[in-house]
């Protein structure tokens, strides 16, 4: 038996056969709204459940409870205000539904409008990434973005193909993964970065309790000096092929775009990685945090106002994890004592400058597998 999905139900707006046949003609009358590749991600993440309890764009009365509160207009707890922006042009075309586009001109799916609203784009930038700075990149997503929220549920008629196809995996098929391997207990592991050792420290810190872990990672929109997706996810099955056991650790590819959001992004992860089926969740330093906008702990720190029964998974927190020169292996505060100067700091960050510098990266920083493809990659970019 798998862990409850957020919300008691999991979500599935997928139809197909005579009913899809039909809203498909119903489309071709319909006002158009053409979505951009993280509208597309959120459409077909609350399509198959991975943003249940959500079975559409999100009303005024949800948004404004969701913005100020971090919860549902009935209550649950849920991190991210989820109208559809669009322009008031469109807005004021599209009448009771609407019919929703790829940006390559494919049909995707019919939505019920049943309202329009605008919500505050500067008081949401505030309450949901800490600040209204256009630099902040969630916040200039969001700046870009239309001024008119629709609202309504949605009816996904055809599905983007996936950037990964191998690693393709909904919350129905990763449920059904978990139980067919026997694992009761599933940690969930988000990342955006290529895998380092304190990637791997956490991961196994973690498999030391539960049955299976999860790995993963961010295939969607991220900021342009991200390391792109195909590039990680080979380093993520280097890894795997040779430091982790075959049958306790699934990889799979994590749809949503990058909001940079901090305490509440590690909110979404952790209540989206319940619907595809994880019972634990990492949280490490600085979870999906970028430049200075969050403390270093803010996104374990957001978790505590809620109870356990209304999270519904249990999150795994892990402090600043470093290579220690002295005991010769990964270490935090909480086991080892050595002095700063016997302590390599790892992060992303640190190894795409490296890597722009041409600088080989060590051993203490990731493992040779996966360093010889970032730097392969590396020189690969600087000769084209
Ligand atoms: S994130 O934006 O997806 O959070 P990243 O891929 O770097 O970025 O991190 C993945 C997870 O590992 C997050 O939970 C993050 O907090 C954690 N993490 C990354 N580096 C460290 C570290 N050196 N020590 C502890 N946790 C870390």
């Amino acid at each position: 038996m798998s862990i409850e999905p957020h919300g008691g139900k999991l979500i599935n707006r997928c139809v197909d056969g005579g009913t899809r046949d039909k809203l498909v003609s119903e489309a071709a009358s319909l006002p158009r709204v053409d979505l951009d590749d993280r509208q597309v991600s959120d459409l077909d993440m609350i399509a198959v459940g991975a943003m249940s309890p959500l079975t559409g764009f999100m009303g005024e009365a949800d948004y404004q409870s969701v913005v100020k509160d971090l919860r549902l207009a009935d209550g649950t707890v849920w991190p991210f205000p989820m109208g559809l922006r669009v322009s008031k042009e469109i807005a004021d075309q599209v009448g009771a539904r609407a019919a929703l586009f790829s940006p390559e001109g494919n049909l995707l799916a019919v939505m019920d409008v049943t309202e329009k609203y605008q919500g505050d784009k500067k008081a949401e930038a505030r309450h949901v990434y800490g600040t209204d700075e256009q630099k902040h990149p969630g916040v200039a997503a969001l700046y870009e973005q239309g001024e008119v929220n629709l609202a309504g549920d949605i009816h996904m008629l055809g599905r983007r193909g996936a950037d990964f196809p191998q690693l393709h995996a909904d919350p129905a098929d990763l449920r059904a993964r978990f139980d067919q391997l026997g694992w009761k207990t599933v940690v969930g592991f988000q990342t955006r970065n290529p895998i380092h050792r304190a990637h791997e420290y956490l991961l196994k810190c973690a498999l030391e309790i539960v049955d299976g872990v999860l790995i993963h990672p961010l295939v969607g929109a991220t900021k342009s000096d991200d390391i792109p997706a195909d590039i990680r996810v080979r380093c993520y099955e280097a890894l795997l092929a040779h430091y982790f056991p075959k049958d306790r650790a699934v990889l799979a590819a994590y749809p949503a775009a990058m909001r940079y959001a901090g305490p509440r992004e590690a909110m979404f992860h952790a209540l989206t990685r319940k619907n595809y089926g994880c019972t634990h969740f990492i949280v490490g330093r600085d979870h999906a945090g970028v430049g200075d906008y969050y403390g270093t702990y803010d996104s374990q720190k957001i978790f505590e106002q809620f109870t356990p029964a209304e999270l519904g998974i249990t999150l795994f927190n892990f402090e600043h994890a470093f290579w220690c020169k002295k005991s010769g292996g990964m270490a935090t505060a909480k086991t080892s004592d050595s002095a700063m100067e016997d302590r390599f700091f790892l992060s992303g960050t640190k190894v795409r400058d490296m890597l722009k510098a041409g600088q080989d990266i060590p051993v203490e920083f990731t493992r040779p597998e996966v360093a010889k493809i970032l730097m392969e990659n590396a020189r690969a970019e600087v000769s084209a």
